[in-house]
């Protein structure tokens, strides 16, 4: 498969970055391409809501959009990782995820938008345990209703608690996480 790996962290070298490239190494070791795009390194702004897109016209927004937009069509999968912030996703994961709206086309059966078959991942870093404070359940629940309306194939939600970063120093490599994510995407199909 070809993967399109995002990583929502406005960190580089963060924990959510080091998740991102071992859950990589795994699956190109089981064969897999990957192409790795990280937010922090690119200007994606937030959707507009001028509803060009909607009309026919390409986004109005003229920033690095189309260099997810290309690797996200030549890509089998959509793996998206994000640090956990304030029980939801980073905002420039959800900026990038709020433009996919300029690539939908509208269902001539109905009300919906219409978007291209994926397979889809979500990896998250957070510095609550998975225990605690119900730290991914909002995500979890958000991930799971995005992959629905998408129409896309769930290959999973993985989180990575008790990974420090803010309280505490960031620690994910003391964690069992880099190994699992490792193992996840090894045994990716
Ligand atoms: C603005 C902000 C909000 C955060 N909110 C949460 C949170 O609600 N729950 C949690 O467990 N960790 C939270 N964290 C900690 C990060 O999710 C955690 O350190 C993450 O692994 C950082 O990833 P990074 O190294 O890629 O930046 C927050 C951190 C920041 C900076």
């Amino acid at each position: 498969m070809k993967l399109c790996v995002v990583i929502g962290s406005g960190k580089v070298g963060g924990n959510t970055e080091q998740l991102a490239d071992a859950f990589i190494k795994g699956a190109q070791e089981a064969g897999h391409e990957a192409v790795k795009l990280h937010l922090g390194k690119l200007k994606i702004g937030p959707c507009l809501g001028c509803n060009a897109c909607t009309k026919g016209i390409p986004c109005v927004q003229k920033d690095d959009f189309h260099l997810f937009a290309e690797a996200f069509s030549a890509c089998d999968a959509v793996i998206w990782t994000t640090p956990l912030y304030f029980w939801g996703i980073s905002a420039q994961l959800k900026a990038l995820i709020d433009r996919l709206y300029s690539i939908g086309e509208k269902d001539p059966k109905g009300y919906y938008f219409l978007y291209p078959a994926k397979k889809c991942a979500m990896l998250i870093t957070g510095a609550d345990s998975d225990r605690h404070f119900w730290a991914f359940e909002l995500v979890e629940h958000y991930y799971r209703r995005l992959v629905s309306y998408m129409r896309w194939t769930d290959l999973g939600f993985f989180t990575a608690g008790g990974c420090g970063g803010s309280a505490f120093p960031r620690c994910i490599e003391k964690t069992p996480h880099l190994q699992r994510a490792y193992e996840f995407g090894k045994q990716l199909r």
